[in-house]
Protein backbone atom coordinates (compact mmCIF):
# COMPACT_ATOMS: atom_id res chain seq x y z
CA UNK A 1 0.00 0.00 0.00
CA UNK A 2 1.46 3.18 -1.14
CA UNK A 3 0.95 5.81 1.74
CA UNK A 4 0.46 9.28 0.89
CA UNK A 5 3.63 10.52 2.47
CA UNK A 6 5.62 7.88 0.54
CA UNK A 7 4.13 9.49 -2.78
CA UNK A 8 5.30 12.80 -1.28
CA UNK A 9 8.82 11.13 -1.10
CA UNK A 10 9.44 9.65 -4.12
CA UNK A 11 7.83 7.25 -6.96
CA UNK A 12 8.64 4.09 -5.93
CA UNK A 13 8.91 3.06 -9.52
CA UNK A 14 11.54 4.98 -10.21
CA UNK A 15 13.90 3.75 -7.69
CA UNK A 16 13.57 0.23 -8.87
CA UNK A 17 15.02 2.24 -12.58
CA UNK A 18 17.79 3.72 -10.84
CA UNK A 19 20.02 0.48 -11.04
CA UNK A 20 18.93 -0.51 -6.89
CA UNK A 21 17.69 -4.27 -7.81
CA UNK A 22 16.00 -6.52 -5.09
CA UNK A 23 16.96 -10.06 -5.18
CA UNK A 24 14.84 -12.23 -2.64
CA UNK A 25 16.43 -15.18 -1.39
CA UNK A 26 14.14 -18.17 -1.86
CA UNK A 27 16.44 -20.18 0.86
CA UNK A 28 13.74 -18.96 3.43
CA UNK A 29 10.63 -19.54 1.69
CA UNK A 30 8.02 -22.10 1.82
CA UNK A 31 9.14 -25.03 -0.09
CA UNK A 32 5.88 -26.73 -0.62
CA UNK A 33 4.24 -23.81 -2.62
CA UNK A 34 7.34 -21.79 -4.30
CA UNK A 35 5.66 -21.04 -7.59
CA UNK A 36 2.89 -19.08 -5.34
CA UNK A 37 5.87 -17.83 -3.41
CA UNK A 38 7.33 -16.20 -6.20
CA UNK A 39 4.31 -14.89 -7.37
CA UNK A 40 3.95 -12.66 -4.40
CA UNK A 41 7.58 -11.52 -5.18
CA UNK A 42 6.16 -10.37 -8.22
CA UNK A 43 3.53 -8.80 -6.32
CA UNK A 44 6.12 -6.93 -3.94
CA UNK A 45 8.24 -6.06 -6.78
CA UNK A 46 11.30 -7.48 -6.79
CA UNK A 47 13.79 -7.61 -9.79
CA UNK A 48 15.24 -11.01 -9.38
CA UNK A 49 14.70 -13.95 -7.35
CA UNK A 50 17.91 -15.31 -5.69
CA UNK A 51 18.36 -19.16 -5.63
CA UNK A 52 20.76 -20.64 -3.66
CA UNK A 53 21.59 -24.09 -5.15
CA UNK A 54 24.03 -26.03 -2.59
CA UNK A 55 25.42 -29.70 -3.00
CA UNK A 56 26.40 -30.44 0.70
CA UNK A 57 29.98 -30.00 0.02
CA UNK A 58 31.16 -26.80 -1.18
CA UNK A 59 28.84 -25.53 1.66
CA UNK A 60 26.96 -28.16 4.65
CA UNK A 61 23.77 -27.94 3.30
CA UNK A 62 21.81 -29.37 0.24
CA UNK A 63 18.97 -27.29 -1.06
CA UNK A 64 17.57 -27.51 -4.75
CA UNK A 65 19.14 -28.04 -8.40
CA UNK A 66 17.79 -27.90 -11.97
CA UNK A 67 14.50 -30.08 -11.83
CA UNK A 68 13.23 -27.27 -9.23
CA UNK A 69 14.76 -24.50 -10.99
CA UNK A 70 13.74 -25.51 -14.71
CA UNK A 71 9.74 -25.90 -13.06
CA UNK A 72 9.91 -22.57 -11.25
CA UNK A 73 10.86 -20.99 -14.55
CA UNK A 74 7.76 -21.77 -16.38
CA UNK A 75 6.01 -19.67 -13.74
CA UNK A 76 7.58 -16.71 -13.42
CA UNK A 77 8.98 -13.61 -14.50
CA UNK A 78 11.82 -12.73 -12.80
CA UNK A 79 15.38 -12.35 -13.50
CA UNK A 80 16.89 -16.07 -12.07
CA UNK A 81 19.83 -15.02 -10.23
CA UNK A 82 21.26 -18.47 -9.81
CA UNK A 83 24.16 -18.42 -6.61
CA UNK A 84 26.18 -22.30 -7.16
CA UNK A 85 27.66 -22.96 -3.78
CA UNK A 86 28.64 -26.02 -5.52
CA UNK A 87 32.23 -27.53 -5.75
CA UNK A 88 33.70 -27.61 -9.70
CA UNK A 89 31.05 -25.64 -10.43
CA UNK A 90 31.88 -25.63 -14.52
CA UNK A 91 30.59 -29.05 -14.32
CA UNK A 92 27.08 -27.45 -14.19
CA UNK A 93 26.82 -24.20 -15.41
CA UNK A 94 25.67 -24.73 -19.01
CA UNK A 95 22.65 -27.01 -17.66
CA UNK A 96 21.45 -24.29 -15.10
CA UNK A 97 21.65 -21.59 -17.98
CA UNK A 98 19.71 -24.38 -20.30
CA UNK A 99 17.18 -25.20 -16.72
CA UNK A 100 16.70 -20.81 -16.89
CA UNK A 101 19.22 -19.42 -14.66
CA UNK A 102 19.88 -15.38 -15.98
CA UNK A 103 22.88 -14.95 -13.65
CA UNK A 104 25.27 -17.63 -12.94
CA UNK A 105 27.42 -17.07 -9.45
CA UNK A 106 30.29 -19.28 -8.64
CA UNK A 107 32.64 -19.25 -5.56
CA UNK A 108 35.84 -18.75 -6.98
CA UNK A 109 37.36 -20.85 -4.43
CA UNK A 110 34.91 -23.86 -5.88
CA UNK A 111 36.88 -23.92 -9.46
CA UNK A 112 40.08 -24.94 -10.91
CA UNK A 113 40.09 -21.90 -13.69
CA UNK A 114 37.60 -19.28 -13.12
CA UNK A 115 38.17 -17.66 -16.57
CA UNK A 116 37.66 -20.53 -18.20
CA UNK A 117 34.31 -20.91 -16.19
CA UNK A 118 33.74 -16.87 -16.73
CA UNK A 119 34.00 -17.40 -21.08
CA UNK A 120 32.19 -20.60 -20.91
CA UNK A 121 29.40 -18.85 -18.83
CA UNK A 122 29.45 -15.78 -21.29
CA UNK A 123 29.65 -18.37 -24.51
CA UNK A 124 25.58 -19.45 -23.13
CA UNK A 125 24.65 -15.63 -23.00
CA UNK A 126 24.35 -15.29 -19.39
CA UNK A 127 25.47 -12.92 -17.18
CA UNK A 128 28.48 -14.18 -15.33
CA UNK A 129 29.41 -13.42 -11.81
CA UNK A 130 32.01 -14.29 -9.07
CA UNK A 131 31.24 -14.68 -5.42
CA UNK A 132 33.71 -14.23 -2.53
CA UNK A 133 33.02 -15.93 0.98
CA UNK A 134 33.80 -14.30 4.18
CA UNK A 135 37.21 -15.22 4.30
CA UNK A 136 38.58 -14.22 0.94
CA UNK A 137 39.90 -11.13 -0.03
CA UNK A 138 38.36 -8.70 -2.61
CA UNK A 139 41.64 -7.72 -4.26
CA UNK A 140 41.49 -11.41 -6.11
CA UNK A 141 39.03 -10.36 -7.99
CA UNK A 142 40.43 -7.13 -9.39
CA UNK A 143 41.91 -9.08 -12.11
CA UNK A 144 39.11 -10.34 -13.23
CA UNK A 145 36.43 -8.02 -12.42
CA UNK A 146 36.29 -6.22 -16.31
CA UNK A 147 34.98 -9.57 -17.46
CA UNK A 148 31.99 -9.76 -15.29
CA UNK A 149 28.47 -8.65 -15.24
CA UNK A 150 28.58 -8.74 -10.80
CA UNK A 151 30.60 -9.44 -7.99
CA UNK A 152 28.80 -11.48 -4.94
CA UNK A 153 30.13 -10.53 -1.71
CA UNK A 154 29.10 -12.73 0.84
CA UNK A 155 28.44 -11.01 4.32
CA UNK A 156 27.56 -14.49 5.98
CA UNK A 157 29.25 -17.97 5.87
CA UNK A 158 27.27 -19.50 3.16
CA UNK A 159 25.17 -22.01 3.96
CA UNK A 160 22.29 -21.09 5.65
CA UNK A 161 19.88 -18.32 5.83
CA UNK A 162 18.50 -16.12 8.79
CA UNK A 163 22.40 -15.43 9.92
CA UNK A 164 23.72 -12.09 11.00
CA UNK A 165 25.50 -9.48 8.71
CA UNK A 166 29.55 -9.83 8.95
CA UNK A 167 30.63 -6.14 8.92
CA UNK A 168 34.15 -6.53 7.31
CA UNK A 169 31.60 -7.47 4.32
CA UNK A 170 30.51 -3.96 4.05
CA UNK A 171 34.36 -2.28 3.52
CA UNK A 172 34.92 -5.35 0.38
CA UNK A 173 32.11 -3.68 -1.19
CA UNK A 174 33.89 -0.25 -0.95
CA UNK A 175 36.62 -0.92 -1.97
CA UNK A 176 35.28 -3.08 -4.93
CA UNK A 177 33.02 0.27 -5.66
CA UNK A 178 36.16 2.25 -5.75
CA UNK A 179 38.28 0.09 -8.00
CA UNK A 180 35.20 0.14 -10.43
CA UNK A 181 35.13 3.56 -10.60
CA UNK A 182 38.66 4.74 -10.35
CA UNK A 183 39.20 2.11 -13.34
CA UNK A 184 35.61 2.87 -15.59
CA UNK A 185 34.46 -0.38 -14.60
CA UNK A 186 30.24 -0.56 -14.50
CA UNK A 187 29.65 -3.95 -12.68
CA UNK A 188 27.00 -4.84 -10.59
CA UNK A 189 27.99 -5.61 -6.69
CA UNK A 190 25.86 -8.11 -5.18
CA UNK A 191 25.20 -8.50 -1.01
CA UNK A 192 23.92 -11.83 0.22
CA UNK A 193 23.40 -11.85 4.05
CA UNK A 194 22.08 -11.26 6.88
CA UNK A 195 20.27 -7.60 5.44
CA UNK A 196 17.16 -6.43 6.82
CA UNK A 197 15.67 -2.84 7.58
CA UNK A 198 17.67 -1.87 9.86
CA UNK A 199 21.12 -2.32 7.95
CA UNK A 200 20.09 -2.22 4.53
CA UNK A 201 21.03 1.74 4.57
CA UNK A 202 24.59 0.75 5.19
CA UNK A 203 24.79 -1.53 2.60
CA UNK A 204 23.29 0.52 0.21
CA UNK A 205 25.92 3.33 1.21
CA UNK A 206 28.99 1.08 0.98
CA UNK A 207 28.34 0.50 -2.68
CA UNK A 208 26.37 -2.40 -3.31
CA UNK A 209 23.46 -2.32 -5.62
CA UNK A 210 22.11 -5.77 -5.97
CA UNK A 211 20.60 -6.67 -2.55
CA UNK A 212 19.79 -10.64 -1.00
CA UNK A 213 17.28 -10.81 1.52
CA UNK A 214 16.09 -14.06 2.55
CA UNK A 215 14.71 -14.14 5.80
CA UNK A 216 13.61 -10.14 6.04
CA UNK A 217 11.30 -11.00 3.71
CA UNK A 218 9.95 -14.76 4.06
CA UNK A 219 9.61 -14.67 7.90
CA UNK A 220 7.37 -11.36 7.09
CA UNK A 221 3.60 -11.85 7.69
CA UNK A 222 3.05 -10.02 4.21
CA UNK A 223 5.48 -10.80 1.64
CA UNK A 224 5.10 -7.86 -0.73
CA UNK A 225 4.85 -5.90 1.95
CA UNK A 226 7.87 -6.54 3.62
CA UNK A 227 9.81 -5.72 -0.26
CA UNK A 228 7.80 -2.67 -0.44
CA UNK A 229 9.54 -1.45 3.15
CA UNK A 230 12.70 -2.19 1.60
CA UNK A 231 11.69 -0.23 -1.63
CA UNK A 232 10.63 2.35 0.24
CA UNK A 233 14.23 2.83 1.96
CA UNK A 234 15.90 2.73 -1.56
CA UNK A 235 13.94 5.39 -2.33
CA UNK A 236 13.89 7.67 0.25
CA UNK A 237 17.46 6.78 0.38
CA UNK A 238 17.46 8.22 -2.89
CA UNK A 239 19.87 5.85 -3.78
C1 LIG B 1 23.49 -18.26 2.26
C2 LIG B 1 22.80 -17.81 0.99
C3 LIG B 1 22.04 -16.52 1.15
C4 LIG B 1 20.93 -16.61 2.21
C5 LIG B 1 20.40 -15.22 2.53
O1 LIG B 1 24.43 -19.25 1.95
O2 LIG B 1 23.74 -17.62 -0.05
O3 LIG B 1 21.48 -16.16 -0.11
O4 LIG B 1 19.88 -17.40 1.72
O5 LIG B 1 19.44 -15.37 3.54
P1 LIG B 1 19.33 -14.27 4.70
O6 LIG B 1 18.93 -12.98 4.03
O7 LIG B 1 18.26 -14.79 5.62
O8 LIG B 1 20.68 -14.18 5.35
ZN1 LIG C 1 22.95 -16.73 -1.90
Amino acid sequence: MITADMKGMCDMSQSKNKGIKLAPSILSADFGRLAHQLDLLEQGGADYVHIDVMDGIFVPNITIGLPVVSSLKKCSNLTFDTHLMITRPERYSDKFARAGADIISFHFEACDDPWRLIRQIRSLNKRVSVAIGPDESVERIFRYIHELDMVLIMSVYPGFGGQSLIMSALEKAEKLRSYAINHNIDVDIEMDGGINLDNVRDVLDSGVNVVVVGSAVFEAEDIPQALRQFREIICRGGY
